[in-house]
């Protein structure tokens, strides 16, 4: 398996461009489904969860005409088949995206679900209720969702928990179905709106997207997707981190700085410079990071995603700082391994209580999911000597070329194969 050294205590420099939005692109790919014909996609990341929805998609019968220079044209004409295979989705949660536009399609679905994550139980009852709630007959064999339905209709249905993919799934299903939908206390994550807008451009009636109540009016086909996908907030919170931790002076091309509020503003809080373009940041650490606290929340919320750079970056800071996770139920597993190099952190159920160090020591460290594994890259990144992050297979699902950017950038890091 693959690993990554780091040696700790360059300052960051330079210029780093972001790649398209993961997040953005694994829902508009599960819509592709909905579609008939070829669908273009531009500035698709390549990373290892968009490959393996593209494995899923050509599972069920899509064909991938070309997928090259971030572009790929899938023609969805003969997708016939209804099941994705517990190979598929145990690796990437959000492979159960396929399940609504599968029923709104084919009427039919049989999707493994989702096994455990590191990140908590994360169900997806809601998703369930939701098609259970426009007439499909959705239910549990062997691991799989199963799903049947003729025609599916038209609901009013309020999500007990914001749900960004359970938003998603609803909502492509909603498109296809008979009558009008209204989705109550719907995800904002632009990546939502983003999904809203495209749809529409293929023929879908949706309106509210970015409000808290989603309307749908059902259409009977929609025509293929062409769009390019937008830059990726979580990838630009990452290195907007990366240049604060080393106290670099970073220049983030292609971005947009609108959906990075939330993580711009307790980076100032915090003593960061950042100097906002249109496109554009530039982020100047210059002289101590000041503690502060952060809480987690759906869009336009500090994003759980960056909850554990956050925290890298708090390790370091001056003060005590506390970070509460509200999302997620157990999001925190990148605190044992910030302490093994020295970070002072506290835990008390979803908060911690983060004391700043004077510095960080390399170690040997363990990524455990996505964002951690980010987390333990900025921490090696800001400490002194060298760290070995094993299982990074993690941090392939959702960023591209980090090794490559973060070195064009001056540190010092290297993948061991
Ligand atoms: C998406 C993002 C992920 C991000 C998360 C929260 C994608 C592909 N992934 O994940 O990067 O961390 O949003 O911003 O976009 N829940 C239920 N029942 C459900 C669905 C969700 O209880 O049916 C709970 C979850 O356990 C969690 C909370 O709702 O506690 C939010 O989860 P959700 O927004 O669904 O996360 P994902 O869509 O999986």
């Amino acid at each position: 398996m693959d690993k990554i050294v780091i040696e700790g205590g360059k300052r960051l420099v330079g210029t780093v461009k972001m790649s398209g939005a993961k997040n953005a692109v694994l829902p508009v790919l599960a819509a592709t489904l909905l579609t008939e014909g070829r669908n273009v996609i531009d500035n698709v990341p390549e990373v290892r969860d968009v490959l393996t929805m593209i494995k899923l998609l050509e599972a069920l019968g899509t064909e991938v005409e070309n997928y090259s220079n971030e572009k790929i044209i899938l023609d969805t004409s003969k997708v016939n088949n209804s099941e994705a295979p517990y190979d598929l989705v145990s690796t990437m949660r959000a492979s159960c995206m396929v399940l609504g536009p599968l029923l709104a399609r084919l009427g039919k679905a049989r999707v493994s679900l989702p096994g455990g994550c590191a990140i908590g139980a994360r169900p997806i009852d809601l998703h369930i209720k939701g098609l259970q709630a426009m007439g499909a007959k959705v239910w549990l064999e062997q691991g799989y969702v199963h799903g049947e339905v003729d025609l599916l209709k038209g609901i009013s249905f309020y999500f007990d928990t914001v749900s960004v993919t359970g938003t998603a799934n609803l909502m492509m299903a909603a498109v296809l179905a008979e009558g009008e939908t209204i989705l109550e206390n719907v995800a904002k994550e632009p990546e939502v709106v983003f999904l809203a807008d495209i749809l529409n451009l293929a023929g879908a009636k949706i309106s509210g997207q970015g409000t808290d109540i989603i309307k749908i009016q059902g259409t009977t086909a929609l025509k293929p997707i062409e769009c390019a996908i937008f830059p990726d907030r979580i990838e630009t919170g990452t290195y907007m981190i990366a240049a604060a931790i080393t106290q670099g002076d970073v220049t983030i091309e292609n971005c947009i700085p609108q959906h990075l509020e939330p993580i711009t503003l307790k980076l100032q809080e915090a003593q960061v410079d950042i100097e906002v373009e249109k496109n554009k940041m530039r982020i100047i650490g210059k002289g101590p990071i000041r503690a502060v606290n952060a809480r987690t929340h759906p869009y336009p919320g500090f994003p759980t995603d960056i909850q554990a750079q956050f925290m890298a970056l708090m390790t370091l800071a001056q003060g005590q700082s506390i970070i509460m996770e509200t999302v997620f139920e157990n999001r925190f597993m990148h605190v044992a391994e910030l302490k093994r190099m020295g970070a002072n952190i506290a835990l008390d159920g979803h908060t911690a209580i983060i004391s700043g160090v004077k510095g960080l020591s390399g170690a040997q460290l363990m990524a455990t999911d996505l964002r951690a594994s980010a987390s333990l890259v900025l921490a090696a990144l800001a400490a002194k000597g060298e760290s070995v992050i094993s299982r990074i297979y993690h941090i392939d699902r959702g960023y591209v070329s980090m090794e490559e950017k973060l070195s064009n950038l001056g540190a010092q890091i290297h993948r061991l194969k």
